[in-house]
């Protein structure tokens, strides 16, 4: 037998107990006349303990142990002299009586223990040590837990699992594909999916009415904290559904999910117009844990002589609450912070609101001290607070805005990871203009249905249609997207005309799904969460990397199995490609 307990479970009522335990060596100290060892499992940690003074083969095994050796010990349970208060097995210990050494270990290239001293690169390199580590193997765990509650929820109201194909057919979603040639049909190529979408629109036109998967999507776009080129989503379809039904059901399923994980209560599900969260964030996916909204100030600041102000196409600002302190140096901070490319505005304007009544703005030359009451009042600004300022063009400026406000947020604590307000966001228009390819892109996708009161704007100005697509977004991040999908053969082509297809075009890439919409298709939608986000979420941390077992780094590589790498001639030659990389 290998163990009788785990390294987490012993505690003083088993004082006296014979006991077996196997797990890996995380510390030995040699004292002399006795060694202590740190034994570590999936389950916690129990101090053993060698009386150097016994048996010579006890203590020689003793002495050999280094880090991470695999080991299987037996002994007694014994009161532990110094408690260790702070771990849960830290009232007792083990006196070994036998140990076998089941494996050695090498040194491990970092230490595994909560802190470790090993760097990004090394620690996916060696994931699988990595993942030894208690608060990965928590963010796996929990991960874990996430994916079990929400299928046992979905599984409650109705839902089915159902598997879709992963080589499918190359179709513009938005991102880039990931393609796969197919050795068979020389010179095609399979594509992985971006989503399930049409398979899943498929199986509600086959009566499936409420279908889900936690599934892997694959997309070849540029990597950030919150994206990988494999990802996972909860993905969900229903059909004989309104929006209403849709939102109602998810929003169901992530207050459950909180409660469950985290014993958390979500109040408040509240909604936003897309362009409201526009207009008062500067972002589709506003972080409302604190206020701070985008003022317009065009009305107090354009017309009164600055040329800055006077030629923008709008004036924004908001109010920093108690900054009014801010000095020369952190303002110029600031302004060099706005003033990065990511960010891309030319300068900041401030005006500081004295606690003694008195107003100090970087443009006193053009705006008195009416004037700047004239900002505060507009504002809303109070003794003590501090207005920042950027104008220009109507959509940049609310973006850049936007990210001064999270920013703003950030450095005055306003966003508290262990504080969740979710939303919906509402609204979204149908299309969006491409000013490179001058045409139009699908916000969405390209299944997504107009509202219907809006099905005459089509024609005349496709700009302006509000799509009946809606975003889940918490605490600043999309957590997850869908929308009441097109059932409707004419529509669905006169969508994809819309969007710059042939019907030709539209007949080959999607000839598959209008066809099936002529066999009675039900009115469906549906969403999809980003699994790893959601997990990241709950897990308090930005990045969702710390809760997949094996992620790819920022440049999409698998630092440990060294991937992507070239293939053999042979497999050239088998899927007749050719190959124009010439190997350094
Ligand atoms: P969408 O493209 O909005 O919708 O994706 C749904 C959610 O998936 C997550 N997500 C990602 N997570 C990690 N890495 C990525 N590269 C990545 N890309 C997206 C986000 C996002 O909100 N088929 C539609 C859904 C539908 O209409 O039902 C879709 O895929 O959290």
């Amino acid at each position: 037998m290998h163990r009788t307990h785990t390294c987490g479970e012993l505690r003083l009522e088993d004082n006296g107990t014979e006991v077996t335990l196997s797990g890996w060596v995380q510390k030995a100290r040699d004292l002399g006349g006795m060694t202590f060892v740190d034994l570590r499992d999936r389950y916690g940690i129990t101090q053993l303990v060698f009386n150097m003074e016994t048996e010579a083969e006890l203590c020689e095994k003793a002495r050999k142990l280094g880090r991470e050796y695999v080991i299987k010990v037996t002994g007694e349970v014994i009161e532990r002299v110094s408690k260790n208060k702070k771990n849960p097995t830290g009232e007792i210990e083990i006196e070994v009586k036998t140990i076998e050494i089941l494996n050695e270990s090498k040194t491990p290239p970092f230490t595994i223990e909560n802190e470790t001293d090993g760097g990004d690169d090394l620690r996916m390199q060696y994931r699988y040590l990595d993942l030894r580590r208690k608060p990965v193997q928590k963010n796996i765990m929990l991960r874990h837990r996430v994916g079990m509650e929400t299928r046992k929820y979905l599984d409650s109201v109705g839902f089915i699992d159902v598997e879709t194909p992963y080589l499918i057919k190359s179709t513009p979603e938005g991102a880039r594909d990931f393609v796969v040639p197919s050795r068979m049909n020389p010179g095609q190529f399979y594509a992985l999916p971006q989503s399930p979408q049409t398979f899943k629109q498929l199986l509600m036109v086959s009566g499936f009415d409420r279908y889900y998967q936690i599934v892997k999507c694959f997309r070849d776009e540029d990597l950030r904290a919150d994206r990988q080129p494999e990802f996972t989503q909860i993905d969900c379809e229903m059909a004989f559904v309104e929006q209403e039904d849709i939102l109602n059901t998810f929003e169901g399923m992530v207050r459950h999910l909180f409660k469950v994980v985290l014993d958390v209560e979500i109040e408040d599900f509240p909604r936003m117009d897309y362009d409201d969260a526009m207009r008062l964030y500067g972002s589709d996916k506003p972080d409302v844990r604190f206020s701070m909204e985008l003022c317009d100030m065009g009305e107090v600041t354009q017309n009164k002589g600055f040329g800055v102000f006077d030629s923008a196409e709008t004036v924004l600002g908001i109010v920093v609450p108690g900054a009014a302190d801010y000095t020369r140096k952190q303002l110029d901070k600031l302004t060099d912070w706005v003033k990065r490319p990511q960010i891309g505005a030319k300068g900041l304007i401030y005006c500081k609101m004295n606690e003694d009544g008195t107003t100090k703005s970087s443009v006193d030359k053009f705006f008195d001290e009416d004037a700047r009451a004239a900002w505060a009042e507009k504002t809303g600004a109070k003794k003590g607070d501090l207005i920042l300022v950027l104008s220009g063009d109507i959509d940049k400026t609310r973006k850049q805005l936007g990210e001064l406000r999270l920013y703003m947020g950030s450095e005055l604590g306003l966003r508290d990871p262990k504080v969740f307000k979710p939303l919906w966001v509402m609204d979204f228009p149908l299309l969006e203009w491409d000013e490179e390819t001058e045409r139009y892109h699908a916000m969405h996708h390209p299944f997504t249905s107009p509202k219907p009161d809006q099905l005459a704007l089509i024609d005349t100005d496709p700009g302006k249609v509000k799509a009946n697509a809606y975003d889940m977004v918490i605490n600043g991040v999309e957590i997850g997207g869908g929308s009441i999908r097109i059932h409707d053969r004419e529509l669905q082509a006169r969508m994809f005309d819309l969007l710059g297809f042939s019907p030709e075009e539209a007949e080959a890439q999607f000839g598959f799904l209008m066809n099936a919409f002529q066999y009675g298709a039900p009115p469906h939608g549906g969403l999809a969460l980003g699994f790893d986000r959601l997990c990241s979420m709950f897990g308090g941390s930005d990045s969702i990397r710390d809760f997949i077992a094996f992620p790819k780094n920022n440049s999409g590589r698998d630092m440990m199995i060294d991937a992507p790498s070239p293939i053999h001639d042979e497999q050239y030659s088998e899927l007749e490609l050719k190959s124009t990389h010439t190997p350094k």
